[in-house]
């Protein structure tokens, strides 16, 4: 069974394939309406439950709309309103999905959650983010990367702000396609440990660095994300923010980095706050590209799951 559950636990030549994947791909559809379908279809006649226990803007539209481009059919299901929401087991929602459904893509809170589902589930479960990582979000990232300037092998990237689920599913992406990570932000929001130790584990340099102007110097890619997340409480907000505030990414943090660093983030944004609207509008930023690389992405990680 192919789960796509996390970057580090799948293997490094397949996330590449998955890459290289999404690249045909989205070469193919060049110049398609959004609507039209991929030649080769190759989800026909397969349904695919896409379950939402937070909201999501990108996720949901885009393998939405990718499933349809493959000629698949999603259904969009809320948690809330599933008895899942009212104490029905996740492993029995999955026992019966499976019955249904050709796939299953998953965005919660507690990765446990996601882990049970695939135990439980035969067929394929897809992480579409839980508190601890965002796997389907850095896929994108990496091809967006690519596209922009080569290889992402051997570059810097640092990372801003809160050491979340997105930082550690760069942190994992880091050890799978060869890159190194800075991390710099306050001690308290320190990237999780097992995910910085994955990456040196794969003989990469990880540095915490708490000045942000030191830890973007010769960065050829600055990364940031919202300073509170849909899984924080909102009564850490005053306190993150006064936390946080030196570590925007603004022009004057961006000018530290090499000439032809890129910005990314993957959206939703706060301007003003993690980023200035001045970087995120600027000529460094590719974040709308990151957006619609979620969905070929996502299409190759599709086609993969179902072993194709
Ligand atoms: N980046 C991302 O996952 O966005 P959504 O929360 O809108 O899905
Ligand atoms: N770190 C953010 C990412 C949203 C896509 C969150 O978990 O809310």
């Amino acid at each position: 069974m192919r789960h796509f559950l996390d970057l580090h636990t799948t293997d490094a030549a397949e996330l590449r394939a998955i890459i290289d994947q999404a690249r045909a791909m989205k070469a193919r559809r060049a110049g398609l309406p959004r609507g039209a379908p991929d030649a080769d279809q190759p989800l026909a006649g397969r349904v695919v439950a896409l379950i939402f226990e937070k909201p999501s803007t990108r996720t949901r539209v885009s393998f939405d709309v990718g499933i349809r481009q493959m000629g698949g059919q999603p259904l969009v299901l809320s948690g809330a309103e599933m008895q899942l929401g009212h104490g029905e087991t996740i492993a029995d929602t999955a026992r019966v999905l499976s019955r249904y459904v050709d796939l299953i893509m998953i965005r919660t809170f507690d990765e446990t959650t996601l882990h049970e589902l695939a135990e439980h589930a035969d067929v394929p479960v897809i992480n579409g983010l839980t508190d601890a990582s965002h796997p389907c979000q850095i896929m994108a990232d990496v091809l967006t990367y690519e596209e922009h300037r080569g290889a992402i092998a051997g570059r810097k990237v640092v990372w801003a702000g809160d050491g979340n689920n997105v930082c550690a599913s760069f942190l994992h992406a880091a050890g799978q396609f060869g890159f190194d990570l800075t991390f710099t932000g306050p001690e308290t929001l320190d990237p999780p440990r097992a995910a910085v130790a994955f990456a040196r584990g794969r003989g990469r340099t990880v540095e915490i660095e708490r000045d942000p102007a030191r830890a973007v110097a010769g960065a050829d890619l600055v990364v940031t994300d919202t300073w509170l997340s849909m899984h924080d409480a909102q009564s850490a907000r005053e306190r993150r923010h006064n936390q946080l505030r030196p570590y925007q990414v603004n022009a004057a943090l961006m000018a530290q980095a090499r000439p032809d660093a890129l910005f990314m983030h993957c959206l939703p944004a706060h301007r003003g706050e993690e980023v200035s609207s001045e970087v995120m509008d600027g000529p460094a930023s590719v974040i709308f590209d990151e957006a619609e690389n979620r969905l070929h992405a996502q299409k190759a990680i599709l086609r993969w799951c179902l072993g194709g």
